[in-house]
């Protein structure tokens, strides 16, 4: 029988339709992660180096007057610096402290994806970008990567930022930034900093917000999504999720751990919790998880802006060629002028 035009439609799912070269890329990643996250919960590094490029820091303006420097902020921790010309702006900058993502076990500052990610979030938003070098699982299990993010805002609070970087910045105007695993150390660093009694800063940092790309979050519960495009999606799997979450989480905690599981209403949550945006995707197996974050803000009575990719894949904002990459920026430069103090 055949169903006629128009009927099928309103309730026919959505095609997952990609450029080949993104699908060539997610297909390189894959293997090369199924080679390197090995089933003990370990990761064989010499493995997945090969194929992480790492781009250098350098001070000479690149192509769109963007420089950036590597500054030491305690005990070994990082973070890239990036900066526009002076002459892009004479008001003062905001600026984004970024965490990349990568599993809680993979990438870096330096991975070239999130160099150039973080220089152009630099030029399109007119931000000054602190791109945080976090420790990594399982070497460094749950919570050293909210520690160095919560050190990374004390530092900055403490010393400001280097004098190499010559534009006026307004570090009142602090928003934290990262995707997927990488926003979930945003969510937390900002809960861990707002809550956190503060000790007296030379300089007032202050969140004015927080921007989550997909951010990873969980529980023990199979949702919805993940069970229907569990194996139908590139990137996340439910057999990929829990291997991540075993390599961050303590041993023996399992994912109603409250780092993965981040929504329930009881959730400490102070009131100088900045106004939040959350980016989801369509195709993304998480993206139930990430409504109902959203659904928790609200009813705490936070600010929170949902903005929806219905075709998005987890991971597509690493993806310059696909449209919603521009439609992204464009959105968190409008989240970013919104927030004046
Ligand atoms: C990582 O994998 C490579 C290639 O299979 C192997 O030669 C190397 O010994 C492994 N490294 C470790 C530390 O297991
Ligand atoms: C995890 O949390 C959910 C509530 O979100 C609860 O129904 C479930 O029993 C918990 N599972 C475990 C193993 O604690």
């Amino acid at each position: 029988m055949e169903a006629g035009a128009g009927e099928a439609a309103p309730s026919a799912p959505r095609r997952l339709t990609l450029p080949w070269k993104v699908r060539l890329l997610l297909l390189c990643l894959d293997v090369v992660a199924g080679l390197s996250m090995r089933r003990d919960g370990t990761i064989n590094r010499s493995i997945f180096n090969l194929f992480d490029l790492r781009a250098t820091a350098s001070t000479r303006p690149d192509r769109q007057g963007v420089r950036s420097a590597d500054v030491d902020a305690s005990r070994g921790l990082w973070a890239r610096v990036f900066w526009p010309s002076p002459e892009s702006s004479a008001a003062p900058l905001p600026v984004v402290v970024y965490f990349h993502g990568g599993a809680f076990t993979l990438l870096s500052a330096a991975s070239y994806v999130y160099d150039a990610m973080c220089r152009r979030f630099c030029r399109e938003l007119g931000a000054v970008v602190v791109s945080v070098n976090y420790r990594l699982a399982p070497e460094h299990r749950w919570p050293a990567a909210y520690e160095d993010g919560v050190a990374m805002l004390r530092y900055l609070a403490s010393a400001g930022l280097p004098d190499s970087v010559d534009v006026p910045v307004d570090l009142s105007r602090c928003f934290l930034a990262g995707d997927s695993a990488g926003a979930n150390i945003a969510h937390h660093v900002a809960q861990r900093w707002t809550t956190a009694s503060s000790p007296p800063r030379s300089i007032p940092v202050h969140l004015a917000g927080a921007i989550l790309v997909q951010p990873y979050f969980g529980g023990e519960e199979r949702t919805e999504a993940e069970v229907r495009l569990d194996g139908n999606v590139p990137v996340v799997t439910v057999r990929g999720s829990d291997w991540m979450w075993r390599a961050f989480l303590p041993e023996g905690a399992d994912r109603n751990h409250s780092a993965a599981h981040v929504t329930d209403d009881n959730a400490d949550l102070a009131d100088g919790f900045p106004p939040v945006m959350v980016v989801i995707g369509g195709f993304d197996p998480l993206q139930e998880w990430q409504r109902r974050y959203a659904d928790v803000l609200r009813r705490r009575g936070k600010e929170v802006r949902v903005v929806e990719f219905p075709d998005a894949i987890h991971t597509f904002f690493l993806f310059p060629e696909l449209t919603d990459h521009g439609t992204l920026v464009e959105a968190m430069k409008a989240f970013i002028r919104e927030q004046r103090i």
